[in-house]
């Protein structure tokens, strides 16, 4: 059987996905063909021919696309710092912007926590568990706890832990529960050192792409009218279950992120709260500190 340019598979894959309308169609063409033939996309020119059998399944992954069945669901998987997950139906796909929340949590840790202290962190709303899993992958001196409400998605992240435990990492403790729930983990009350989150925060009434719309669970996307139903009880648990002087990193919508901000300055537990931008500049995660309020200064002097 002769074997044939992939070059040229490939430019007539990212004609078709341009015509039907995926974003970054040519990028998209690429990571599916490195994809098929197991290689990462800048080596895709070391595989200058393939076999008719490679032509068809990289043929059969672009017609998927073409009809905006998004890109992480035809690979299965999706990264975070040195962490894979896999990624399907009924799970959020973790999206590139909160690894800058991964980062910035990994730096306040070796910040403030040195190997002989494990901090305590907590993920809310964890989705794959990618965010627990990469922090927990990265420090494993750290006890990690998640949370998630959608059974499906915490099936994933069931999945995803139990793929990291096997492969020698640091399990994580899973919970399904509601993050809006005052009552939420009341056994970690006051002894968490550090909460991420990227909960749902997309305002009802926002357009979104036809991926977001049709595969992501709108649960794990939206959040009310201004897309802070989630966040703003949320900011409620966090000072509760946060220990004095512990920090809690939130992303948000774009359009939220002074009003974020807001609902921490709003609280005197709070202090240090900072706002911080994506690459594109876009307001994308907020910051607080927990303070110690009048009564329980005194307590502790
Ligand atoms: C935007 S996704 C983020 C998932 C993951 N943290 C990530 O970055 O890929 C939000 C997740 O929160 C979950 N969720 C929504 N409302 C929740 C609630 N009230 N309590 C717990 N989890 C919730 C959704 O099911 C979804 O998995």
């Amino acid at each position: 059987m002769s074997r044939q340019p992939f070059r040229l598979a490939i430019l007539e894959g990212a004609r078709i996905l341009e015509e039907a309308g995926v974003p970054n169609a040519r990028i998209d063409a690429e990571i599916l063909a490195a994809h098929v033939v197991g290689v990462e996309r800048p080596r895709l020119g070391l595989v200058p021919l393939v076999d008719r059998d490679v032509l068809d399944a990289y043929e059969a992954l672009i017609a998927q696309r073409a009809t905006r069945k998004p890109l992480q669901h035809l690979i299965g998987e999706a990264h975070m710092g040195d962490i894979t997950v896999a990624i399907g139906e009924g799970v959020f796909i973790p999206r590139p912007e909160t690894e800058l929340l991964f980062g910035w949590a990994l730096a306040y840790l070796e910040g403030n926590y040195h190997r002989d202290e494990p901090p305590v962190v907590l993920d809310l709303c964890t989705g794959s568990g990618i965010l627990a899993l990469a922090i927990a992958n990265a420090r494993p001196d750290a006890v990690v706890h998640a949370v998630e409400l959608d059974p499906r998605a915490l099936s994933w992240a069931r999945r995803n832990a139990d793929a990291q435990t096997a492969a020698g990492d640091t399990p994580i403790h899973l919970t399904q529960g509601d993050v809006t729930d005052r009552n939420l983990l009341a056994e970690l009350e006051g002894g968490v050192d550090l909460i991420v989150s990227n909960p749902p925060y997309v305002p009802d009434a926002t357009e979104v792409d036809v991926e977001v719309r049709d595969h992501d669970p709108a649960i794990a996307v939206f959040a009310g009218a201004d897309g802070l139903s989630v966040i703003r009880p949320l900011v409620s648990n966090a000072a509760r279950l946060l220990r004095i002087g512990g920090a809690v990193a939130i992303e948000h919508d774009d359009t939220n992120g002074t009003d974020t901000a807001d609902l921490f300055r709003a609280r005197r537990v709070f202090g240090e709260v900072s706002e911080h931008p994506d690459l594109a500049g876009r307001p994308r995660f907020v910051v607080a500190r927990r303070e110690a309020t009048a009564a329980e200064a005194e307590w502790l002097q």
